[in-house]
């Protein structure tokens, strides 16, 4: 579900046409519907009432400061992965108390910072950086909340790339470690481990891998309460995949059906840490078209954007619908490679797609963008990186400028 819709052959993001945002702010252009993420966010809470979860959106999808601002403003807490993101995060307004912290590779700097706040929980994803934690908390004579992250060796059907809950990836705790270490971390003074979380992956479809994993970290936590161990909370990550091309992904309410009679059973508190699923179909870049090349086998449609604005399909062949802002009012279809200007090969937003005759200055929309969009783009090749417009109803607003040749080179001396 997302509102960006046709109304007489124009693409309008709610109540603001598409075309008139392009001709303002130029291209590439990232455009974000406010009451897509916020719906989409209002939704799983709704679907999840029954166990009042905290959900904590997932940063890395997309870090833009006004997009944290709403979400938190409604509610939302918050999952991190870095200083920068903690940094966010409070900027943000959210409540320390509402952010969790995952990431393999944690520094002492960071921990530090993220323990001063008194964030909710450390996801911690090894024995190592337990003890850590709780050495650094130790010295600054604090006890923090941990959750340990297991690795519940599922296997979800989605892209290698992004599969986490396989125990061939450097992510969580495999069962028989992690019973160890719940019990040595006991010992430990300074940290109160009192959560277990998992994220086995993103852009899933299905429900039934969830529910695996969920299962069998439940069982997991009842044989711990036989051992002395009390868990609290469970996170059970995010990873609801969404519809890109024709996927058929579950709903937030069938995901509920699926997870709640386990999860109420259970009497645990609930977090979860989607990113996708709220904010993914909640944006399109705008580019243009600068040149129709036509070559003895292909032909190539060169827009302004690339790889370094939009690095899904280069990176996971990631498939993203593209639209013309404007219906052309003939049928007619031209097949044709999608690239952007940068110089590799690799650079390209669609491979033989598709699309309504266009012409050079014509403007199209890459569809589904709102996640790891621009949280992903990169300054490669000197580009500048794109300009973010938020839409509410018929308000817009500039919520990131579009970077300065000056930014480009801020931070260097010579
Ligand atoms: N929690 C943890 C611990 C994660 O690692 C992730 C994503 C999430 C939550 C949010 O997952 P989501 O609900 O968005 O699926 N760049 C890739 C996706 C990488 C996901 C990394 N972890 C892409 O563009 O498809």
């Amino acid at each position: 579900m997302h509102e960006f819709k046709f109304k007489n052959n124009l693409l309008y993001c709610e109540d603001v046409q598409v075309r008139d945002l392009v001709k303002k702010y130029n291209t590439p252009l990232y455009v974000y519907s406010y009451n897509t993420f916020i719906g989409h966010f209002l939704k799983l809470k709704a679907a999840f009432q029954q166990v009042n979860p905290l959900i904590c959106y997932s940063v890395k999808a997309n870090s833009n400061l006004a997009i944290l601002k709403a979400l938190v403003a409604r509610g939302a807490g918050l999952d991190i992965v870095s200083g920068g993101e903690l940094f966010r995060a409070i900027r943000a307004g959210c409540d320390p108390a509402k952010i969790v912290y995952a990431s393999v590779g944690k520094t002492d700097v960071e921990i530090e910072e993220a323990i001063r706040k008194g964030i909710k929980f450390f996801n911690v994803e090894s024995l190592p950086e337990l003890e850590n934690i709780n050495r650094i908390a130790g010295r600054l004579r604090k006890i923090t909340n941990v959750a340990i992250r297991i690795n519940p060796d599922v296997a979800p059907k989605t892209h290698h790339y992004i599969t986490t809950g396989k125990l061939t990836n450097k992510f969580g705790i495999d069962f028989a470690t992690a019973r160890k270490v719940l019990l040595l971390g006991r010992k430990l003074r300074n940290v109160n481990i009192s959560g277990i979380h998992i994220h086995i992956g993103s852009q899933i479809t299905d429900g039934a891998p969830f529910l695996e994993a969920i299962k069998k970290v439940i069982a997991f936590i009842s044989q711990l309460k036989l051992k002395g161990v009390n868990i609290e909370y469970l996170n059970i990550g995010g990873g609801l995949g969404i519809i890109y091309q024709n996927e058929k992904p579950q709903t937030a309410d069938e995901f509920a059906r699926k997870v709640l009679p386990v999860l109420k059973d259970s009497g645990l508190k609930i977090i979860m840490e989607p990113g996708r699923f709220i904010i993914g179909s909640a944006a399109i870049l705008a580019v243009k078209v600068l040149y129709i090349k036509k070559t003895p086998l292909k032909n190539f449609m060169i827009v302004d954007a690339g790889m370094n604005d939009l690095i899904r399909p280069a990176l996971y062949d990631a498939h993203h619908e593209i639209v013309p802002l404007k219906t052309p009012s003939s049928k007619k279809t031209m097949k044709v490679d999608v690239v952007g200007p940068i110089c590799e090969s690799g650079d390209f937003l669609a491979k033989a797609r598709n699309l309504p005759v266009t012409k050079e200055g014509d403007f199209l929309a890459v569809m589904c963008t709102g996640a790891y969009g621009f949280s992903m783009a990169s300054n490669y090749n000197s580009r500048r990186r794109p300009a973010e417009v938020l839409i509410k109803g018929d308000q817009v607003k500039l919520i990131r400028k579009r970077e300065s040749q000056e930014d480009l080179i801020r931070n260097e001396i010579w």
